[in-house]
């Protein structure tokens, strides 16, 4: 199951996330499972620090390169010299010649320096070193600074988003812009399974035999919302995969979009760390 991205790039709705996901043993044989699972996308980043199991992952899984999807962040908040740097760097560790998504990963509080990240992107999709560019953590107002020099709009915006923070407002601006939705944080650093949504995801997820996670992972893609689940846990990763085959009842769909209390369980990307500098 794909989402069509702006450019025609087909993405698949679920991928693997690796955050926290440590370099070494554990990232390669994590990657190395999911893919034989049957995960053919896989969301990295440079500051996660374990591009280089992944790509080794990726690489002896033997599964040819242009069937996988590659996602990767770019730290950003910097000259274009050493993003380039950085981005070549990403490429070496990932043993490929090109990535099929690259986001910025935070916003920097001074728009000037997001409009300069976002024209080195665009540099490299041109050069053809990306299939497609986004962003990550952008809020609509993020994005409208950055439209007033961009030439090219993201063609995705990676944003926590879950039960408890279902993003219904952001979503309907970046539908209207063409811009896809990706979700992070989609279980609430273990929120989902307490209070009101463990309570009413729980009750859900008995009608469909299926776990609460799954619930979630399905509710996303019957949005619309790619989903990147985490998880080292080889039983997890497995039981994770499946939500793509569940389909849920649109009172079910309602009943989980209810939950939305506005709750952020990650930094709030208007009062993050990142600027106004460049370094
Ligand atoms: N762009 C950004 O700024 C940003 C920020 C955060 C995350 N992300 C991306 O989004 C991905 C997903 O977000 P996330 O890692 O924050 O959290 P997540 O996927 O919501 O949750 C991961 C946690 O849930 C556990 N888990 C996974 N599947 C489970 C299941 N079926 N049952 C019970 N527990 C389960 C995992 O445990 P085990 O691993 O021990 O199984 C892990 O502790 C990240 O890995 C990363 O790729 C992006």
């Amino acid at each position: 199951m794909n989402k069509k991205l702006a450019n025609g790039v087909e993405m698949p709705m679920i991928g693997l996330g690796t955050f926290l996901v440590a370099d070494g043993k554990s990232a390669y044989d994590t990657v190395l499972h999911a893919l034989h699972v049957g995960y053919r996308h896989i969301d990295t980043a440079q500051m996660y620090k374990n591009e280089e199991s992944v790509g080794q992952a990726i690489k002896d899984s033997k599964i040819p390169r242009k069937e996988i999807f590659i996602t990767t962040k770019q730290r950003g908040h910097s000259t274009i010299p050493k993003m380039r740097a950085q981005f070549e760097e990403s490429l070496a560790k990932l043993q490929t010649d090109y990535v099929d998504l690259y986001l910025i990963h935070w916003p920097n509080q001074n728009k000037e320096i997001n409009q300069q990240t976002w024209s080195f992107f665009e540099t490299l999709y041109l050069e053809k070193k990306v299939r497609a560019i986004g962003v990550s953590n952008f809020t609509r107002s993020h994005l409208t600074d950055l439209f007033e020099t961009a030439t090219i709009k993201p063609m995705v915006n990676q944003v926590e988003l879950h039960p408890g923070l279902s993003q219904a407002p952001l979503k309907k601006y970046l539908d209207s812009e063409g811009i896809a939705i990706e979700s992070y944080g989609p279980l609430m650093k273990g929120g989902v399974f307490e209070g009101i949504w463990g309570e009413a995801i729980g009750e859900i997820a008995k009608k469909y035999n299926a776990s609460i996670p799954q619930i979630i992972f399905a509710w996303g893609i019957a949005r619309g919302v790619i989903m990147i689940p985490k998880s080292v846990t080889p039983e997890r990763i497995e039981e994770n995969f499946k939500s793509k085959d569940i389909v849920l009842a649109k009172e079910d769909i309602l009943a989980i979009d209810e939950l939305n209390r506005g709750k952020r369980v990650y930094t709030d990307p208007d009062n993050s760390p990142w600027g106004p500098f460049i370094d």
